[in-house]
């Protein structure tokens, strides 16, 4: 499935021919604008500059159903047919918008060129973003001893570091489109200990701990620094690293997330839901988290994305989640930290979140010397699973800048 949204475009009577509709020439110049302006509303229309790649049309077949007039608005919509090593074959279908009644459809081969016309492999952010090689591969999950725990992770990648942290009750499958995409770094996304594929001890949780585990992961894995990201509960154990492991943190985004501790109402209702794992499971836990973790756009407009953190959240084992609601309920203010942080920061907050509002984001980045906030539009508090594309492309924005401090 393409990541692309559909896109609408107007039929001008320019674009039209003798007969008033839209010929051959015409669509294919409609099919190409609807492409880029969903590029650009995408990951960005510069993502070919980016890769110093470009496609090139190698075939182009326009099939004409029912004539459009000027005034038509048609819905173009975008999915992936086939996808090579260096070549893409799309379909794009145009739809009239008042009948959704299909008017046209192209069928597009495009192989990728570098700047000699020589053909190159695809870039992996661009087959992502077409739907290609989205998901990680259960394949390519690895498990590290790291003393206490054995922690499994995704490991994709060269260059410097980048440690995805996942939220509650979730896994690290929160991060598959930053895993895919973010070429140029060595991401590295564990799932925390209880959580996902990692094994979960019946006790034993703490913020620490969780901290301690990644602290151990780095080392196995052989990396001094890294840009940490972490998503609400990521981000909690990101201010840990920061406040006991300083020299390893080379940068941070902090995603949906808060500084402060919990108060003596968040506190009592941790309680009840640690009442609720025990006596119920997770999939009563899920149930309770779901309508207030995604924002209110992805759940009118992304079924099958509620469905997956449903998903997410029952398979999560009760000892593991019983374990983090402890850990966040004892973690400690990391308020009187934030001025101290010296390194890159971004913050990056869902329009919708509901947990950790915009307001809330603000008032944390305007207490880190020199952190930046994006705010990322139809996306709750999931924003990396809810809007994938913007959330990779900001934060791949922001790990440009930072590169040659990570070191
Ligand atoms: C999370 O998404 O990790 C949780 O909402 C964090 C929390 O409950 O404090």
């Amino acid at each position: 499935m393409s990541r692309l949204p559909p896109i609408k475009v107007t039929v001008y009577p320019y674009e039209c021919d003798a007969y008033g509709h839209l010929n051959e020439a015409a669509y294919l110049t409609l099919f190409e604008r609807a492409r880029w302006e969903a590029l650009a509303q995408g990951p960005g229309a510069d993502i070919f500059v980016r890769h110093k790649v470009w496609p090139a049309v190698r075939k182009a077949t326009i099939e004409f159903l029912v004539p459009a007039f000027p005034g038509d608005v048609l819905s173009v919509d975008l999915r992936l047919e086939k996808l090579g090593r260096t070549s893409v074959e799309l379909r794009q279908s145009a739809k009239r918008v008042a009948d959704g009644v299909l008017l046209a459809e192209a069928h597009l081969v495009f192989v990728m060129v570098d700047g000699k016309g020589s053909p190159v492999a695809i870039p992996e952010e661009v087959a992502a973003v077409f739907g290609g090689r989205v998901s990680t591969l259960p394949g390519e999950m690895v498990r590290y001893d790291v003393g206490q725990v054995t922690l499994a992770a995704d490991v994709r990648g060269d260059g410097p570091a980048l440690l995805l942290v996942h939220g509650f009750p979730l896994d690290r499958s929160l991060w598959a489109h930053q895993v895919a995409t973010l070429a140029g770094w060595r991401r590295i996304a564990p799932d925390l200990r209880g959580l996902g594929a990692t094994v979960a001890p019946d006790d034993d949780y703490s913020i620490a701990a969780y901290a301690d585990d990644l602290i151990g992961l780095l080392d196995r894995l052989r990396v001094s620094r890294a840009v940490v990201a972490g998503l609400s509960m990521g981000g909690y154990v990101a201010f840990e690293l920061v406040r006991r492991y300083r020299d390893r943190v080379a940068g941070l985004i902090l995603c949906d997330t808060r500084a402060d501790a919990d108060g003596p109402e968040s506190r009592a209702s941790r309680d009840t839901l640690i009442a609720v794992a025990k006596e119920q499971g997770a999939g009563v836990v899920a149930e309770r988290l779901l309508p207030r973790v995604l924002g209110r756009t992805t759940q009118l407009t992304q079924p099958h994305l509620v469905e997956q953190v449903r998903e997410m959240m029952t398979r999560a084992p009760v000892a593991g989640v019983v374990g983090a609601l402890r850990a966040m309920k004892e973690r400690p203010d990391s308020t009187p930290l934030l001025p101290s942080i010296g390194v890159p920061t971004l913050v990056v907050v869902g329009q919708e979140d509901e947990m950790t509002p915009p307001a809330l984001a603000k008032a944390m980045t305007n207490a880190i010397p020199s952190a930046a906030m994006t705010v990322i539009h139809g996306a709750g508090h999931l924003s990396p699973l809810e809007a994938p594309t913007a959330v990779s492309r900001v934060l791949a924005e922001f790990l440009e800048h930072v590169r040659d401090s990570v070191g």
